[in-house]
């Protein structure tokens, strides 16, 4: 059905009808069309523009054509341009004439604005316990770890020693801005579009505020023109869910690496890693690696919508329509992404035995022998070179600081003592750093504390 038949003459093209139409996608939203539809009509009749009778026969209508698409009786055919049309032409076909007083006082262009914002809001709340039940696991991961030494990477380069616990901490950080930031979207968007009309209002007495408080905004937007061609809050989710993805890439990133035959801390659950057709030793970390390799298709979401926006004169153009597809692929790349990733490290099993040697291996505590040194009166720049010389011998000899006897210590330096060896312990290294932010134990349990109380202090979008 066209809603728009009356002022044309010749029949729609097909191929026009194709590139133009919006309902093989925009159907995602029929949930939230006609839930938005409900509350218009309640205010229409509130404000006596539609009769009560009316009104019970189109909210009796709507709600058999919501049951009857999720029971899949009702199908979205092909002739209609967009789930609006869809469900209007429905409506009246169930009702009759009642049904042709739904569209009254609103147009789709703040109907569709409507539909898009009460989507994004529900996908915000989605993705925000997606995002909180993997930092659930972090925290567990954390509790578990927190005297599993690792070596603390720069420059992908063994640096310092860190903890397990240390290293999760990061992502756990990252994660809580994500979710930050998704709460920051969701309390500038949420105001109310509807009642805006094509572009300029509307001449009937609608109640906007009522409308608002039914669908759950903080109160109505208050330009009507920006209100039909708004779609900043979409770009903030893209981008919102650009980092989401961006911090989850990294996370991959590093799995990947810690599952490789020469890392060996991971071993992945055969659930999460597949074989290969032709090499029978192998075990691919592939969850891993489409999660680091989606993130491009956000990334592009945020780019496409960017650019559909730069050019739109006020009010609607038809470019806006460009925003569901874009949106929708990357809001369920996103959760796809974060349950997956979720139940791959909850399934994932560390090895803290090759994490530590790794630690030992790598002249991690070089840093801290220096420090010894300096303890003892040497100038830093001297110490840097003595340690310096000591790990060249080291690796000629193949051996870590810890393995080298006092004799070998004190003969590149008098100032070494028995205590060396308790200086430069994995444990010493980690524990010394004991400030706020810092791998140390007790540095990580006042920081866990932290977590503990912002995971359950932070909001949950209801
Ligand atoms: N399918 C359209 C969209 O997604 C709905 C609004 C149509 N408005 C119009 N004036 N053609 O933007």
């Amino acid at each position: 059905m066209k809603l728009w038949g009356g002022r044309f003459t010749k029949e729609e093209n097909q191929l026009v009808h194709n590139f133009n139409e919006s309902l093989s996608f925009d159907q995602k939203f029929y949930r939230q069309d006609i839930e938005g539809s409900m509350a218009h009509v309640t205010m229409l009749a509130k404000q006596g523009i539609v009769s009560e009778e009316d009104k019970e026969a189109i909210l009796i209508g709507l709600k058999g054509i919501l049951e009857d698409i999720q029971s899949g009786k009702l199908e979205f055919t092909k002739e209609h341009e967009d789930i609006h049309s869809f469900v209007e032409a429905n409506l009246i076909s169930r009702i009759g004439e009642a049904g042709k007083r739904l569209h009254t006082g609103r147009s789709r262009n703040d109907q569709v604005a409507l539909d898009m914002k009460l989507y994004c809001r529900d996908e915000i709340k989605e993705i925000d316990r997606l995002t909180k039940a993997l930092m659930e696991e972090l925290l567990k991961i954390m509790e578990e770890n927190l005297d599993t030494y690792m070596p603390g990477f720069t420059h992908l380069q063994k640096a310092q020693p860190v903890t397990l616990a240390h290293h999760v901490a990061a992502y756990f950080e990252m994660f809580k801005r994500d979710r930050q930031r998704l709460h920051d979207v969701y309390e500038r968007m949420n105001y109310c579009p509807l009642g805006s009309g094509a572009l300029a209002g509307t001449t009937y007495p609608l109640d906007r505020e009522y409308t608002a408080k039914l669908l759950g905004f903080y109160g109505p937007t208050l330009n009507s023109m920006d209100s039909v061609s708004d779609r900043d809050y979409v770009i903030e989710l893209l981008s919102a869910m650009s980092l989401i993805v961006m911090h989850l890439s990294r996370f991959s990133e590093e799995i990947i690496i810690w599952n490789s035959n020469e890392y060996r801390f991971v071993e992945l659950d055969d659930a999460y890693s597949t074989g290969s057709s032709i090499m029978p030793q192998k075990k691919n970390p592939d969850i891993a690696e489409l999660v680091r390799a989606k993130t491009g298709r956000v990334y592009g979401a945020l780019m496409s919508m960017l650019t559909v926006m730069k050019g739109i004169p006020l009010a609607y153009d038809k470019d806006i329509q460009e925003d569901k597809e874009l949106t929708f692929d990357a809001i369920d790349t996103t959760k796809g992404c974060l349950a997956l990733f979720t139940g791959m490290i909850s399934t994932m099993t560390f090895r803290k035995d090759v994490m530590e040697a790794s630690a030992k291996k790598g002249f991690t505590n070089a840093t801290d022998a220096a420090d010894y040194l300096v303890k003892h009166g040497v100038a830093f720049r001297d110490a840097h070179g003595i340690i310096g010389q000591l790990v060249l011998y080291c690796i000629e000899k193949n051996k870590a600081l810890d393995d080298m006897t006092l004799d070998e210590f004190k003969a590149v330096s008098p100032v070494f003592e028995e205590d060396i060896y308790e200086a430069i312990s994995l444990k010493t290294c980690v524990e010394k750093r004991a400030v706020i932010g810092a791998p140390g134990r007790t540095a990580m349990e006042q920081a866990l504390t932290l977590f503990h109380q912002q995971l359950d202090g932070q909001r949950t979008l209801k």
